[in-house]
């Protein structure tokens, strides 16, 4: 089906879940969109162009470099490498879903198309009439969008996590994995030329206020070892994203919702990746994610291990 906002091939509508084949699908575009945007950070760094933080070339247009393409190979190959990502991921203007655009903040305005139905810190979540949900991430201090988390480690080999704002990269990332850890389909609509990431989800129903989450996530996300971690979100997991190892939280009562068939789903997290730079200062939570890996319920610490400590 279509978008009727985007007029792009669309596979979320209302409350309904896709099937698999669908859902597989929105995995494949995620990725896909993921390769061309390195592929656009790489080609830029070719000609010289910042590439950090990430905003400016996240909303280039097709045309943006056009009058340089021919002045040699790594400008045509960034022509290329945009067209190509502005294939992956549209810009929309956010009169096209009914906001004003002579305003200082649409946004608030509201829209005359989508009823308001929710906003946190990162995005304004809104409802359209065939009930599918629209959020609009907006960029924070011009630059940043969404939220991560840093890691400063301690002296007890303790890894700390705090959330902060996070890059377009890291955002993309993060929607990602929302659907690979079987959260809620997530769709990718657009991004305005202001920077405000358009999102797409199935709408589901709100859990009574207090439930308590933490019995309630999927089995893909494995508890931590609270000496391994100290996090200023709630419900903190470890989840195996595409091989990578993830912090995935946040998902308190407001990030999780009930679909028809009764079936949980997470529409909101605090994530990011746990790469070598932060493992490599803690070599027990290394050892401890590398058996965790291949096995959930892998003991904090090597049976040899125990007498040493
Ligand atoms: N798919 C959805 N179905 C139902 N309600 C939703 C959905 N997505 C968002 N909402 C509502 O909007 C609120 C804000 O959306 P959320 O994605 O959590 O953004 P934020 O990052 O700003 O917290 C949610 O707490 C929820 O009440
Ligand atoms: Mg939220």
């Amino acid at each position: 089906m279509q978008d009727h906002f985007s007029r792009r091939p669309s596979i979320i509508q209302g409350g309904k879940l896709p099937e698999g084949a669908a859902q597989e699908c929105l995995l494949d575009d995620h990725r896909r969109r993921l390769e061309a945007f390195d592929r656009l950070r790489e080609a830029a760094a070719e000609c010289g162009l910042g590439t950090d933080p990430d905003r400016d070339l996240f909303v280039l247009p097709e045309d943006a470099v056009s009058l340089l393409e021919g002045s040699g190979d790594s400008w045509a190959a960034l022509g290329r490498a945009i067209r190509d990502f502005r294939a992956a991921l549209p810009l929309l203007s956010l009169d096209l879903f009914g906001f004003p655009v002579d305003s200082e903040d649409s946004l608030a305005e509201g829209s005359s198309l989508l009823r308001h139905i929710g906003g946190g810190v990162e995005a304004w979540a809104f409802q359209d009439r065939e009930d599918s949900i629209y959020k609009f991430f907006r960029p924070i201090e011009g630059q940043w969008i969404g939220a991560t988390f840093h890691y400063e480690p301690d002296e007890n080999q303790v890894m700390q996590a705090e959330a902060c704002p996070g890059t377009y990269r890291g955002l993309l990332e993060k929607l990602d994995v929302i659907n690979v850890i079987g959260g809620m389909p997530t769709e990718l609509v657009g991004v305005t030329p202001e920077g405000v990431l358009v999102v797409k989800q199935v709408l589901g129903e709100r859990l009574a206020e207090g439930t308590d989450t933490s019995g309630l996530l999927p089995p893909a996300l494995i508890p931590w070892p609270s000496r391994f971690l100290r996090c200023d979100r709630d419900h903190p997991r470890l989840a195996f994203v595409r091989g990578r190892p993830w912090l995935v939280a946040d998902t308190h009562d407001r990030n999780v919702v009930r679909l028809g068939d009764g079936s949980l789903r997470i529409i909101d997290i605090v994530a990011a990746p746990i790469d070598r730079a932060v493992t490599g200062r803690h070599p027990l939570l290394h050892d401890w994610l590398e058996r965790v890996r291949l096995d959930p319920g892998a003991p904090l610490l090597r049976a040899a291990d125990d007498d040493e400590l």
